[in-house]
């Protein structure tokens, strides 16, 4: 999940703690479903409406009665063979629609700036991943082609270690790009399901992501949002990092930081100087985003926990995270070095680029 930042009142001298107050967070719960207007729309090539009528939903678990009325209206529609009542139908989001030369699939996940969904290409029929940006979130025309041109720079980047992007666009309005379809799972997901891993299969796993954003930041892309969530692990146990360049560009460059900053990223995850000088960061974020990241999966928790995002970043900046050892008795200190230089607070203390930082992480094949 990405979390937006407002920071309202970031100039010099302000306490931290009336810094941090100042920063108005926006849970991805806040923002409304952005797929709720999609079949009003009549100029889009959408799919079939409603084909039969149900009079109960044929979703998995719901059973709701569907009204007559409802039945035969937009708000509701057959996904996969099974009809559904308007709430799941709002559920499903997109999924089921056929347009911008897409079926469709279904929905994979949401994160805060949007939906992603697996959808086939319809004239080649290939699997791509669908990411559908929420209004809320690049708003204007400003922010659309903001959008695109970072869009266009990412699709420049080819690296086996990075999801390519394929097209991009907008449908009904909404920006789009279509990507890689990376069938797997996040790395976020593989360590739920399998704890903490062993620093050599950290290290096997995360030094061609360093390589990575090596590659990407000789291109002046910085990701901004690097986290297990933004790692897709492929069935052959190849890691492809995604989003690489998106996080930029909710970002608006022309506002001054001193009155007012904008700052996308994940509480947690986020250099300590991306959340207080959200406009005056540089590759170094990634740096540290990629400690966090690495202490994540070798420990099979985040640095920092809190109640709240804003509690979980206020941690991010005056603590330090519990010894990794605690976690995972097995790492070694040497490992654990590698761990605390990427996650140094001062940008200055950590590795000076990710090439020196992939070296390190080749020593634990
Ligand atoms: N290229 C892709 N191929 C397959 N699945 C993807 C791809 N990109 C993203 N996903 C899946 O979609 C989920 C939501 O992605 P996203 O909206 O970027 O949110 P977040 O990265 O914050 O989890 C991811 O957690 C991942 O499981
Ligand atoms: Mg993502
Ligand atoms: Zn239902």
């Amino acid at each position: 999940m990405h979390f937006l930042f407002e920071i309202l009142e970031t100039t010099d001298g302000a306490d931290m703690t009336k810094k941090l107050t100042a920063i108005r967070c926006k849970p991805p719960t806040e923002i409304e479903d952005p797929e709720v207007d999609v079949v009003e729309d009549q100029s889009l090539e959408v799919a079939e409406g409603p084909k039969r009528i149900a009079l109960q939903c044929e979703n998995e678990g719901c059973g709701e009665h569907i009204s007559k009325e409802d039945s035969l209206s937009d708000k509701c529609r057959e996904v996969e063979g099974k009809f559904l009542c308007p709430a799941c139908t709002r559920k499903v989001g997109l999924a089921g629609l056929a347009m911008g030369g897409y079926k469709i699939l279904k929905l994979i996940g949401r994160g805060g700036v949007g939906a992603v969904y697996k959808a086939e290409q319809i004239s080649t029929g290939r699997f791509v991943a669908l990411k559908v940006l929420h209004p809320d979130v690049a708003q204007g025309d400003t922010a659309v082609k903001r959008f695109q041109r970072e869009g266009r720079t990412g699709a420049q980047l080819q690296h086996p270690n990075i999801t390519l992007i394929y097209e991009q666009g907008t449908m009904q309005g909404k920006p789009f790009i279509s990507m890689e379809f990376v069938e797997g799972e996040s790395l976020h997901d593989l360590v739920v399901r399998e704890g903490g891993l062993s620093q050599a299969r950290a290290a096997q796993l995360l030094a061609p992501v360093a390589d990575a954003l090596f590659h990407a930041h000789a291109f002046n892309i910085v990701h901004r949002d690097l986290k297990p969530a933004n790692i897709m692990v492929t069935r052959y146990g190849m890691s492809k990092l995604t989003d690489l360049g998106l996080a930029k560009s909710l970002v608006d460059p022309t506002v001054q930081v001193t009155a007012m900053g904008m700052a996308v990223g994940t509480p947690g995850y986020m250099a300590p100087e991306q959340a207080t000088k959200a406009n005056d960061i540089d590759h170094r974020v990634d740096i540290y985003a990629l400690g966090a990241t690495l202490y994540h999966t070798v420990t099979g928790r985040p640095p920092f926990t809190g109640k709240s995002p804003l509690d979980i970043l206020r941690k991010s900046l005056s603590e330090e995270p519990a010894p990794p050892t605690q976690f995972n008795p097995k790492l070694t200190v040497q490992f654990v070095r590698v761990i605390e230089k990427a996650m140094a607070k001062d940008p200055d203390l950590r590795f000076a680029d990710c090439r020196e930082m992939a070296d390190a992480l080749a020593e634990f094949v």
